[in-house]
């Protein structure tokens, strides 16, 4: 983890109050793991004051990117952020996805509720990686690409309309099959994302063993952990908390876990669906 001035490559616009951001880490672009976030402050002055968590949406060579949406003060001050200019950045900060070999035997499903797609393409580069590269072991004469080895992976992508699903494209290019839910019908299946997940799983936990992977508004996940424990499935969620100081010292950001207290900066933001304990009210997502 370090602090570190970094240059803004890239910082545009994609659709609605989405952006896309693009900054020259090298030190630490491929120390990088999925899940992880980085911490930023978006201006040179004392305003906003304090740092907003972003979390890795893919690494390419020494670039790290990220893709945010405008919702207040901070992002808005970063989306006027111009290429050549410099964002101090703290990361990378917590614990990513949890990849272990027994992951490369379950069929991986992918679950984003609107910007929660940010931190599921890194994941899904990673492991489409991986899968090219067990592959190679096996075969020494396959030819690396990740062309020839897809990721056999479902991604199920919500959002309230069309204009605002994100990185469909992308997530196929990587052999990913992609179901889209949206609130208002148009495109694909007509409500949330959960709905669809729950339309889908009885058929898919049929053919493969699942594992899970989420990140959206906390009443998807608290939703999509019930229906993953009704059937067994390995789940694990990356929590969008609100965050003061992002590295583990104000307790800010505390969980309630099987095993007591956990700070979502530090021991999170990804946690395994079954050692949370939901507390306060969520609407169902
Ligand atoms: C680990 C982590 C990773 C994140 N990754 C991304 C990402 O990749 N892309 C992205 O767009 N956002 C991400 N977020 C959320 C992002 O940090 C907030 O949207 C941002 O801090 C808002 O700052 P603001 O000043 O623009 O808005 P504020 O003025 O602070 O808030 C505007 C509105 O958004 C709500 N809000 C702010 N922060 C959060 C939050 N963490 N959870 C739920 N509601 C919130 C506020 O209640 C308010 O209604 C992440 C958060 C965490 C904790
Ligand atoms: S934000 Fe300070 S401990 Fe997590």
């Amino acid at each position: 983890m370090l602090q570190i001035k970094v240059k803004i490559l890239y910082n545009k616009k994609i659709k609605v109050n989405y952006f896309h951001l693009v900054l020259r880490i090298p030190k630490i672009a491929k120390d990088s793991l999925p899940g992880q976030f980085f911490n930023i402050k978006v201006s040179d002055t004392c305003e906003p004051l304090l740092r907003r968590p972003l979390s890795i949406h893919r690494v390419k060579g020494t670039n790290i990117e990220f893709l945010y949406e405008v919702v207040g003060r901070a992002t808005q001050i970063l989306s006027q952020r111009r290429p050549g200019e410099y964002l101090d950045v703290i990361g990378p900060l917590g614990n990513g996805f949890n990849l272990t070999p027994n992951t490369y035997n379950l069929t991986p499903i992918l679950v984003a509720g609107g910007i929660g797609v940010a931190p599921l393409l890194f994941l899904a580069d990673k492991l489409a990686y991986s899968v090219e590269r067990r592959a190679y072991r096996k075969n020494k004469k396959f030819k690396l690409s990740a062309k020839r080895y897809p990721l056999n992976a479902l991604v199920l992508i919500g959002a309230k309309s069309t204009g605002q699903v994100l990185r469909k494209k992308e997530f196929k290019a990587l052999g990913c099959e992609v179901k889209i839910a949206t609130d208002d019908a148009s495109e694909g299946f007509k409500g949330k994302v959960t709905e669809l997940l729950k339309n889908i799983l009885p058929l898919a936990i049929s053919h493969k063993p699942l594992a899970i992977y989420a990140c959206g508004p906390r009443p998807m996940l608290k939703e999509i952990i019930r229906i993953s424990k009704k059937y067994n499935i390995p789940t694990q969620v990356s929590l969008e908390e609100h965050m003061a100081c992002g590295i583990g010292a104000c307790l800010g950001c505390v969980m309630n876990t099987k095993e007591g207290f956990k700070r979502v900066c530090k021991e999170g933001p990804v946690f395994n669906g079954d050692e949370i304990i939901w507390v306060g009210k969520e609407e169902v997502g």
